[in-house]
Order: structure tokens, then sequence, then C-alpha cells
């Protein structure tokens, strides 16, 4: 099935751009960005986007891997804290 009219990439396109990264790297996060890098190919239109992902999402091999999660919160209370203390008067 295509999902990205704009580059002709099918889901089996991008199944197996993210089984071939995972191989390559089982540390990596996978971006809709590397798949398209992975194809050769870049976005266009953008239209496709939620269908490209959620065929990302069907994939097994998109996994984040456990040393990776919850960087997210991590972050942002990193970030909470810094603009906390630079509002601090010395
Ligand atoms: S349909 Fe995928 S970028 Fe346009």
């Amino acid at each position: 099935m295509i999902v990205c009219s704009c580059q002709n990439i099918t889901d089996r396109d991008i199944h197996a751009a993210i089984d071939w990264m995972r191989a390559s790297d089982e540390r990596t996060i996978i971006t809709p960005g590397k798949v398209y890098r992975a194809l050769g190919k870049s976005a266009d239109c953008g239209g496709c986007m939620s269908l490209f992902v959620a065929t990302m999402r069907q994939n097994d091999n998109l996994h984040v891997p456990t040393e990776l999660r919850n960087l997210r919160g991590t972050a942002k209370e990193k970030a909470h804290e810094r603009q906390r203390k630079g509002h601090r008067i010395p």
C-alpha cells in the first residue's frame, strides 16, 4: 500500500527501513525523518504524516530502548529547574 504518494513510499518500504535501522543499531530512536533518509528521500507536502506514523507504529522494532525511556520527563524537570534558577535574585 502506498503511504506517501509524493515520494512513492509503501508500507513495506517503511517496515524494511525500520527493521534495517533496528538491526544496525538497537539503541537508535527511529523517527519519520530517519525513515525518509534511510530510503534516500525526504518528505514533501507532509500530508501523509499521520498515516506514515501509524504505519511505523505497527512495526515491533519501533520500540524505544529501555534506557532511553522517560527522558522527556527528566529533561522537562531539568528545564523547569533551570528556569526557576534563572529567575532568582542572587
Ligand atoms: S504524501 Fe508524503 S510527503 Fe506528500
